[in-house]
């Protein structure tokens, strides 16, 4: 089994020369929709898209703009770009996002920079940040690239220290960098293999909690949100034992840090997304077989678009879940209770 994630540049949900077959297919398919609906309306479709514009998918730089997002059985909107802004839910925050160089890190950072916060973002890839960050100044907002490696402890206090140090103050982290790291069946599984899973879906979680807590305190205020998964917490898939221990670790770990955080004002929830239409999911999808099985695993007999699982970090991360902590919050397109 590839390790997760191999070819970043292979946007699963991306058309174009980078994208894969069974991907590509699945675009193409939606685009038929789509045009047909144009055609269909006078005003160039019922749902309020622009017929002019070619919807990608994935959050991008069209400033003030509504695109369209693609999935296979439904359509959605949802409004991109900074200058689009409407609720600035987040105005006057600032928040850390990890993993933000792809699929729901990088929809998140884009939205809650929308939302109006300035943003520290965190990823390995610095030419993946750097491009991210560029997005969200055309647009308008602000944002740090600090790249480095979740499992290291120098760079999650990196990641606090540039937004104290540029912005004077901590709100919001998002600990959402994560992976399913090598698969196998557990009996095959290599040591190495299982800690690295552990280092990247846990370990890494606290090393960043803790400094970012820690800030939290000193301003009594803070919300923090750690990306789990309904693998671990409802459902066991094979080959997943390392990926599933530390998602559902993240869990427990949310509920003693909301514990140890409420009377000093600090929230801490995690989020539970379903399958998710990402660059990490590439091993899931890129098949037309084993997507459509995932697919079924859903009771909405979709996988989500990176877009809808960062409204529900924002959900989180905002003021609108204030009486909310401790959560282990499914957002998983029902694939926690399906059973058809
Ligand atoms: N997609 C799904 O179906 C699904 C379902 C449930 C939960 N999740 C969880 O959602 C989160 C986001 O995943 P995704 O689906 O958006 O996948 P993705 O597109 O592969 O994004 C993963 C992000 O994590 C970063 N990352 C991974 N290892 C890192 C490390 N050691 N240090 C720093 N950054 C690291 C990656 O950046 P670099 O490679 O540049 O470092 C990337 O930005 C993960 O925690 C994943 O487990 C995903």
């Amino acid at each position: 089994m590839p390790a997760y994630a191999a070819d970043r540049n292979d946007a699963i949900h991306t058309p174009g020369p980078n994208a894969l077959d069974g991907s590509a297919k699945v675009a193409t398919a939606w685009l038929e929709v789509h045009l047909e609906m144009q055609r269909e309306s006078p005003t160039g479709g019922s749902d309020g898209v622009d017929k002019n514009r070619i919807p990608n998918g994935d959050a991008t730089a069209d400033s003030g703009e509504h695109r369209a997002c693609t999935f296979p059985q439904t359509v959605c909107i949802h409004s991109t770009g900074v200058a689009g802004m409407t609720r600035q839910t987040l105005a006057g925050k600032t928040a850390i996002i990890t993993g933000a160089s792809s699929g729901i890190g990088r929809s998140a950072a884009l939205l809650f920079a929308r939302e109006g916060a300035r943003l520290v973002v965190g990823a390995r890839s610095a030419d993946a940040l750097a491009e991210l960050v560029d997005e969200i100044e055309r647009a308008g907002g602000v944002a740090i690239a600090c790249p480095g490696d979740v499992r290291e402890s120098s760079h999650n206090d990196a990641l606090v220290d540039t937004t104290l140090t540029r912005f004077g103050r901590l709100d919001i982290a998002f600990n959402n960098a994560g992976g399913t790291g090598t698969m196998a069946p557990t009996v095959d599984m290599e040591v190495a293999d299982w800690r690295d899973a552990i280092d990247t879906n846990l370990t890494a979680m606290f090393l960043g909690a803790r400094r970012q807590m820690a800030a939290m305190f000193e301003a009594g205020r803070g919300s923090i949100v750690f990306t789990s998964s309904f693998v671990g917490h409802t459902v066991g898939l094979p080959g997943m034992a390392a990926y599933a221990a530390a998602k559902a670790g993240v869990i427990g770990l949310t509920q003693v840090l909301a514990a140890e955080g409420g009377s000093r004002g600090v929230r801490v929830n995690a989020l539970l997304p379903g399958g998710t239409d990402t660059p990490g999911a590439h091993d899931f999808t890129v098949d037309p077989e084993s997507r459509a099985f995932v697919e079924g695993m859903h009771a909405l007999k979709r996988i989500a678009d990176p877009a809808e699982i960062a409204e529900a970090a924002l959900f989180l991360a905002s003021d609108a879940s204030s009486f909310v902590t401790g959560s282990a919050m499914r957002v998983d397109g029902g694939v926690s209770i399906n059973r058809t």
